[in-house]
């Protein structure tokens, strides 16, 4: 190798330390193959195929939608942009709806507010021992956080969500490692969505250092148990 060469590596390996040591927050998901559809179908399982009503909060391009196996009657996804079969915001769709469902994925906008509305409005629709799962609960790092929207892959900042589930009143909640973080809510009799002061501004440090290490996450294995059980 050239002097010059030597010289070029040696700086770059410098950087690489150096930006490894900036983002050592970060957050590492389970190695599995299993993803956010693998728990949806499983949640699915749990009633019957003829009967089950399936709602989506922002569709997309029906990665998921268009696996669940339900009749097109007993299928809802809302979308104003793409996918789906309800081209309206959530909030039109719930101020509308009079439809109770079994399983609700809530995947819509990735702001803290809008993920707590349609989350307060998917516990009002879901049968009484009906699942609610949420995708993007965990962030990896600062930009993925970040809103608005500043890296192409994104969760946003609905983590808040997931620390104002883990202290409701009787909110069963989960958090499965992986693809994103994906939440798995189940309610109880009297249930109390506790909304918490002062978290609107906060970023993903005050995540990392205050928060994760608290909340429910589980494996992929303890999840289906959990999917399964009463
Ligand atoms: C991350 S994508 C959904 C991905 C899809 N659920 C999947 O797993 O492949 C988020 C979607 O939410 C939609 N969206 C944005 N604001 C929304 C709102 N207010 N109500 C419903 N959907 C919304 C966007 O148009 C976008 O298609």
């Amino acid at each position: 190798m050239k002097l010059e060469d030597l010289k070029k590596y040696k700086f770059f390996w410098y950087i690489k330390k150096k930006l490894k040591i900036k983002s050592k927050n970060k957050i590492f998901f389970e190695k599995a193959n299993f993803n956010r559809i693998s728990f949806i179908h499983r949640a699915l399982r749990k009633f019957p195929q003829k009967t089950a009503k399936y709602l989506e909060i922002g569709v997309f391009q029906n990665a998921v939608f268009d696996t669940i196996y339900l009749s097109e009657n007993n299928k809802y996804g809302v979308d104003p942009q793409s996918g789906g079969n309800y081209k309206m915001t959530s909030d039109e769709f719930f101020s509308k709806n009079k439809i109770l469902f079994d399983v609700i994925f809530i995947d819509g906008l990735h702001h803290y507010k809008q993920c707590q509305k349609d989350c307060i409005n998917a516990l009002k629709f879901l049968k009484p021992n009906g699942i609610i799962l949420l995708h993007d609960l965990l962030p990896q790092n600062a930009d993925e956080e970040f809103v608005p929207q500043r890296n192409k892959t994104w969760t946003g900042d609905v983590w808040k969500v997931a620390v104002e589930l883990n202290l409701s009143k009787n909110l069963d909640f989960r958090i499965v490692n992986i693809d994103h973080g994906v939440g798995i809510l189940k309610k109880k009799k009297n249930y109390d969505y506790r909304v918490l002061k002062g978290l609107e501004k906060e970023r993903f440090e005050t995540f990392y250092n205050k928060y994760f290490r608290k909340l429910p996450i589980i494996s992929c294995k303890e999840a289906m148990k959990f999917i399964d059980s009463k």
